[in-house]
C-alpha cells in the first residue's frame, strides 16, 4: 500500500501570501499529500517568502539553513521555496550557491504550476526553478484549502502600479490586474453557500480595483454588489492607498450595512517632503483631510494605519510632522517599521540613509505617542455592547474565546469554544492598548 505524502507549509508575510498558501494547501490536497504535523515527517517542505523588510528575509535564510539536517538525514524530501523572495534573481542565486539543498524553486505568478513541478522534479537531481516574470492571465479556479470555516480571503486584484520609491512589491508581485467583478461575486456566493460569514477583499490597492477591466466596474461598485450577497455578514478589505479613496467609496462603506466599520488607510509619513520622496502622490495636508471627512461622515468607524521611522533624508522636522499626523488623526492602531534598504528600489541608492540609533529612538516616541491614543480609543468602548466574530480560544487563556469586533478589535471573553464562527453580543468591560476585554451577553 503507498503511504500518504506529507507537506508542511510555512508562510512568512502578508495575507496576499498567507491566501497565496491557502491556494498552495488547496492543489497538494488535491494530489492527496496530507498536512504533517512537524518537520521530521515531512515528505515536502515548502516555505512561502517574503521580501518586504530585511528581518522577513533574514529569518527565511535562518529557517532554510536549518532544513539542512533534516535533508541530510532524509535525502527524499522535497525542499520547495516560492513567494516574494523568489522574483529577485538575486536571491535566487544566493539560494543556488549557499542553499543547494532547495530542490524547487517557484514564484507568485505559476502557483498553478506546482504539479508538474513537483513531477519534474522526481525526474531530476538538480534545483528546479521555475520562476515568471509577471502574469497577464489570472488563473481562476484553483483549489483552496482555507484556514477558517467561517472567514475567508478574496483575491479582488493582483499586482501594485504605484511604485513608492522604498517598496518591492510592484517588482515581485508584477503589474496591476483586476479579477472580473463575476468572478469574485461567484466565490463570495459560493463561500456563504458553505456557512461563510465574513470576507476580506485582497489587494495593494483596492482604490484601483477595475482600471483595466472592460467594464470598468469600480471599487465601490464591488462592495454593493457583495453586500447582496445572502448569508454573509461581514466584508473587510486592505488595502487602501489614500491618494485616490473616493467620495463614493466613502458612501458605499456608509450604505452597505455589512462593510466593516474599519478602514485601513496608510499614511507612511506626515512630512510633504519625504511624501515626496516616497512618491505616494498626496500631502499631509489631503491626509488630514480624509481622516476628517470620513470620520465625519462615519463617526463610529475604527481607522488604523502604516507608519514608517527613518526613510532617507528623514530629519528630525520631518519626523515631528509624522507625530503630528499621529496626533490629529487618533489612529484605533498603527502598524509601525524601520525603514529598511530594498535593493532594486529607488530609496536604496540614495546617499542620506539615517543612522540606525536615530531610527530606533524615533521608533520608539512613535510608539509612546501612539499607544495612549489607542488606549483612549479602546477605552472610550467600555460599557458598550459591541458584535463579535468568535474565532478561537484565547492563546492565554483556555476558558476564554478571543473573536474580532466589527471595527476589528481583537476582545477576549469568557464562553464555551462551540461559539467559534458565530456572531455574538458582548459587552466591553475592560480595555488595553491592543485588546479589550468582554463579557457575553446571553
Ligand atoms: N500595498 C499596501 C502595503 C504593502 S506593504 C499599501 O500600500 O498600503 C505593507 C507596509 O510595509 C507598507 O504600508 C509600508 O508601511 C511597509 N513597508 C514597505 N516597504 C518597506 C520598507 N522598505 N521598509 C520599511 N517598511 C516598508
Ligand atoms: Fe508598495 Fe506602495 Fe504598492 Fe503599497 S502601494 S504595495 S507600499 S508600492
Ligand atoms: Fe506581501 Fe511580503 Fe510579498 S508583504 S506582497 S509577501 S513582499
Amino acid at each position: 500500500m503507498n503511504k500518504e505524502k506529507k507537506y508542511l507549509i510555512q508562510t512568512w508575510g502578508c495575507q496576499m501570501n498567507e491566501h497565496d498558501s491557502e491556494k498552495i494547501e488547496g492543489i497538494l490536497n488535491s494530489l492527496e499529500y496530507i498536512e504533517a504535523s512537524n518537520k521530521e515527517e515531512a515528505d515536502l517542505i515548502i516555505y512561502n517568502t517574503c521580501l518586504v523588510r530585511e528581518n522577513a528575509e533574514l529569518k527565511v535564510y535562518g529557517n532554510l539553513g536549518e532544513l539542512k539536517r533534516l535533508k541530510r538525514e532524509n535525502p527524499n524530501l522535497i525542499i520547495a521555496v516560492c513567494g516574494c523572495m523568489m522574483q529577485k534573481e538575486e536571491v535566487r542565486d544566493v539560494i543556488k550557491k549557499k542553499y543547494s539543498h532547495v530542490d524547487i524553486i517557484f514564484g507568485t505568478h505559476n502557483i498553478h504550476k506546482l504539479p508538474q513541478l513537483i513531477l519534474d522534479h522526481d525526474q531530476k537531481t538538480n534545483m528546479l526553478i521555475d520562476v515568471w516574470e509577471d502574469s497577464k492571465e489570472i488563473i481562476e479556479d484553483l483549489p483552496t484549502k482555507r484556514k477558517y470555516d467561517f472567514k475567508a480571503f478574496i483575491n479582488i486584484m493582483y499586482g501594485c502600479n504605484n511604485f513608492c520609491t522604498y517598496c518591492i512589491v510592484p517588482y515581485t508581485r508584477g503589474r496591476e490586474k483586476s479579477r472580473e467583478a463575476k468572478d469574485i461575486l461567484e466565490e463570495a456566493i459560493k463561500l456563504s453557500k458553505e456557512g461563510y460569514k465574513e470576507i476580506t477583499l485582497l489587494g495593494q490597492n483596492v482604490n484601483s480595483y477595475g482600471k483595466n477591466l472592460e467594464d470598468k466596474t469600480t471599487f465601490p461598485e464591488l462592495l454593493y454588489m457583495l453586500n447582496d450577497v445572502e448569508g454573509l455578514e461581514r466584508i473587510r478589505f486592505m488595502t487602501s492607498h489614500p491618494k485616490d479613496l473616493s467620495n463614493e467609496l466613502i458612501s458605499a462603506m456608509k450604505d452597505c450595512d455589512k462593510v466593516c466599520n474599519h478602514l485601513h488607510l496608510p499614511f507612511q509619513s506626515g512630512s510633504n517632503r519625504i511624501l515626496k520622496k516616497m512618491n505616494r502622490k498626496y500631502n499631509k495636508e489631503q491626509y488630514l483631510n480624509l481622516v476628517e471627512k470620513v470620520r465625519t461622515e462615519i463617526p463610529d468607524i475604527a481607522l488604523t494605519t502604516d507608519i514608517i521611522v527613518g526613510f532617507p533624508g528623514e530629519t528630525e522636522a520631518d519626523f515631528q510632522e509624522t507625530i503630528d499626523v499621529v496626533k490629529k488623526s487618533k489612529f484605533d492602531s498603527a502598524f509601525t517599521f524601520l525603514y529598511s534598504i530594498r535593493e532594486g528600489t529607488p530609496a536604496a541608492k540614495d546617499e542620506e540613509q539615517v543612522p540606525d540609533d536615530v531610527k530606533h529612538k524615533r521608533f520608539d516616541k512613535l510608539l509612546d505617542t501612539l499607544k495612549p491614543i489607542s488606549l483612549e480609543r479602546n477605552t472610550s468602548l467600555i460599557g458598550k455592547k459591541v458584535k463579535v466574530l468568535v474565532e478561537d480560544i484565547s492563546k492565554n487563556d483556555s476558558s476564554k474565546l478571543s473573536g474580532r469586533t466589527d471595527t476589528s478589535k481583537l476582545i477576549h471573553f469568557k464562553g464555551d469554544g462551540s461559539l467559534i464562527g458565530k456572531i455574538v453580543d458582548v459587552c466591553v468591560i475592560d480595555a488595553k492598548t491592543w485588546t479589550l476585554e468582554g463579557e457575553l451577553v446571553e
